[in-house]
């Protein structure tokens, strides 16, 4: 039935755009397709392939002795994701030899650590650059500040890569995320652990300056990296213009404020 009546469909609906003024008429477009394979599909390849081997070091198989104690040892495989995240930061991003080597830690079949490692975003699976630049272009994000748009072309620009990519020397990669959870101060990005917040196109490149030069500058020679945080001089998230309401506010004098014994005209009962 639905083979019979399928192909008649394109047809009908030519026949009714036929009669339709041209002014109402718009055809569909697509994009280009967006293949799911490069999130969820792993593929043996020379730099991630189960051959490779991966052994938690010394000091991480103690945080894990430390990290099960926080479950019921039937329910151990709860413990997924910090171990996977402990792996990524050991071994710079979560191959398959990481995630085989969580399964068989929490005796857990490898199949269920791949679906967790698939779904969260946060696991890398493929290398990173020595600074992960994650830039949030949410709407906030989007529109407080300066706007994230800028931010983004002035990465590119800077940095001469496009969202999804690694710089040459292997420093940088740069990526597109959503909310991050710090719109106060848009627009923002997180590198590595750490946010760097009220950004304008000219800060963002000073970061990055300062970000490569610490990382290739000579054995010491320092080279100071803007402190994580708003990078106006904000605190936090406090008001940039200052105190602009309740600034009358006589200092606090109890005799002043406290109100007098019987003060207030009780209503009769
Ligand atoms: S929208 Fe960018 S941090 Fe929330």
């Amino acid at each position: 039935m639905a083979s019979k009546l399928f192909p008649a469909l394109p047809r009908a609906g030519r026949q009714l755009t036929h009669h339709l003024p041209k002014s109402q008429c718009r055809l569909f477009s697509a994009g280009p397709q967006l293949f799911s394979e490069s999130l969820a599909v792993h593929r043996n390849n020379p730099n991630n392939n189960p051959s490779i081997p991966f052994k938690f070091s010394e000091q991480n198989l103690k945080l894990i002795d430390e990290i099960l104690k926080r479950y019921p040892p039937q329910y151990k495989k709860a413990a997924v994701m910090p171990l996977l995240d402990l792996g990524q930061r050991q071994f710079g991003w979560t191959s398959i030899s990481v995630m085989n080597e969580v399964a068989r830690l929490l005796e857990m079949p490898p199949m269920r650590v791949y679906e967790v490692a698939t779904f969260y975003t946060m696991y890398n699976r493929e290398p990173v650059g020595k600074y992960f630049v994650q830039i949030c272009t949410t709407t906030p994000c989007q529109l407080g500040g300066c706007g994230s748009t800028k931010i983004v072309e002035a990465i590119t620009e800077h940095l001469g890569i496009t969202p999804g990519h690694t710089t040459d020397d292997g420093l940088f990669t740069f990526v597109e995320v959503e909310c991050l959870g710090a719109c106060v101060n848009a627009p923002m990005v997180q590198i590595n652990d750490d946010y760097y917040e009220d950004l304008t196109p000219e800060s963002m490149k000073t970061l990055l300056t300062a970000l490569k030069e610490s990382s290739t500058a000579s054995s010491g020679k320092t080279v100071q990296v803007p402190a994580p945080g708003p990078m106006t001089g904000r605190h936090s998230c406090e008001n940039s213009a200052k105190l602009t309401n309740l600034t009358d506010v006589p200092e606090w004098d109890p005799e002043v404020m406290m109100r007098k014994d019987g003060a207030l005209d009780h209503p009769q009962q």
